[in-house]
C-alpha cells in the first residue's frame, strides 16, 4: 500500500451529528501543492449574520458554520480539491454558508463593500464541496463507511468536526508528507494528559524519527490503566480505502457505536500506519471554552480585528 503525495486523491467528508455537535470530514483528491493557509477569522458570512457568529451563547450551529469553513480551509490549503459535506436534519444553513447568495452578493456590491463582497464569495469558491445527509448515527466508523462510494479506490483524509487546528503548516499536508514518506495511513496525535485520555483514543506507538512513529495499536476512550500512551488522536486522519471493507465488519465498540478506532486498530495491524506528532495547537470547538479559545486567537490574527482585539483584551486583563 503505498501513498503517493502526487497522485494523492482524497475525500473529504464531513459530517454534523447533531447530538454531540461531531463533524467529521474526508477529503477528496488532494495532490501536492501546499497553499498558504489562511488562519484569519473571517467575519462576513452569507448564512449567519455576523453579531450571531461573535455573541452566540452556546456552541451551536452558528459557530459550526465557521468551524467548518476552517477545516475546508485546511483541506484546500493540503492541495485538497473535492470534500464531501454529510450533514443532518436542520443543517441548511451549513449548505448555504458554501453557496453563492445573489442578493446579499448584490447589495454588497451596490453598497461599494468589494471588502465584504469578496469574503461572502470567498466561502462559495472554496472547494467543489458535496453534501450527504447522515439519516442515522452509529458512531463515527459508520458515518465514515457511508463515503465509500465518494472516496471509491483513492486514499483520502478524514477531518473530524470539532477539532480545529491552527498551525503554520496545515496539520494535514503533515500528515501527507508523513503518510507519502512512509507509503503508510497516518494519524494526527499529541500528548494529553493522563486524566484526560479517556476522552480520545490512546496509540500504541514506537519512535520513526522526530514527531513520527509507527502505530501498532490503539484503543477507543480507555481508562489510564487502559491506555497505551499518552498520545491520542486528534481528528486528523490519512486513511487509504481498504479502511471500509473493515468497517464494514466491525463490531460496535465504545459507547455501542461502529468505532473508527476500532477499523483503524485492524488496519494498523494489517498495513503500515504512522502517527504524526504534528505542530500546532488544536481547539475542541465542541465546548463553548474551546470555542472561545479559538475565536480569540484566530481574530488576533485578522489584519483588521486583532490589533483592536489586541488592545481590548489588555484593558481587560487589567480589570481583572
Ligand atoms: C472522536 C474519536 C476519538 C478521537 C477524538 C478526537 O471522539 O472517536 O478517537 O480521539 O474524536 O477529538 P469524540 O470526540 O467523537 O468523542
Amino acid at each position: 500500500m503505498t501513498v503517493s503525495v502526487a497522485e494523492l486523491k482524497t475525500h473529504l467528508r464531513i459530517q454534523h451529528d447533531e447530538e454531540d455537535g461531531l463533524l467529521e470530514s474526508l477529503l477528496k483528491q488532494a495532490q501536492a501543492a501546499a497553499m498558504a493557509q489562511r488562519q484569519a477569522m473571517q467575519p462576513v458570512s452569507a448564512s449567519i449574520r455576523r453579531v450571531d457568529f461573535l455573541l452566540g451563547g452556546d456552541p451551536g450551529l452558528q459557530y459550526n458554520n465557521k468551524a467548518l469553513e476552517k477545516r475546508v480551509e485546511e483541506a484546500v490549503a493540503a492541495g485538497i480539491e473535492e470534500i464531501l459535506i454529510i450533514t443532518g436534519r436542520g443543517k441548511g444553513i451549513m449548505e448555504d454558508h458554501f453557496d453563492r447568495a445573489p442578493e446579499l452578493e448584490e447589495r454588497l456590491s451596490r453598497a461599494g463593500k468589494e471588502r465584504e463582497l469578496s469574503e461572502v464569495r470567498r466561502a462559495a469558491d472554496l472547494a467543489n464541496i458535496f453534501y450527504v445527509r447522515q439519516k442515522e448515527t452509529k458512531g463515527l466508523g459508520h458515518a465514515i463507511w457511508r463515503a465509500k462510494r465518494f472516496v471509491g479506490d483513492e486514499p483520502f483524509a478524514v477531518l473530524l468536526g470539532d477539532d480545529i487546528m491552527r498551525a503554520k503548516k496545515p496539520v494535514t499536508l503533515q500528515l501527507v508528507e508523513a503518510a507519502e514518506k512512509y507509503g503508510a495511513s497516518a494519524v494526527g496525535v499529541q500528548r494529553v494528559a493522563t486524566e484526560a485520555i479517556s476522552r480520545y483514543s490512546s496509540v500504541k506507538i514506537a519512535p520513526l524519527e522526530e514527531r513520527v512513529f509507527s502505530v501498532s495499536d490503539m484503543n477507543e476512550k480507555p481508562s489510564p490503566e487502559q491506555m497505551f500512551s499518552n498520545y491520542a488522536i486528534l481528528g486528523r486522519y490519512v486513511l487509504t480505502p481498504d479502511i471500509f471493507d473493515i468497517l464494514e465488519r466491525v463490531k460496535p465498540g465504545y459507547g455501542g457505536e461502529i468505532q473508527l478506532t476500532d477499523g483503524l486498530r485492524e488496519l494498523c495491524q494489517n498495513s503500515r500506519m504512522v502517527a504524526v506528532d504534528f505542530e500546532g495547537r488544536r481547539y475542541d470547538t465542541g465546548n463553548l471554552n474551546g470555542f472561545l479559545e479559538a475565536t480569540i486567537d484566530f481574530a488576533l490574527d485578522h489584519p483588521a480585528a486583532g490589533p483592536w482585539l489586541r488592545g481590548f483584551l489588555k484593558e481587560k486583563a487589567a480589570q481583572l
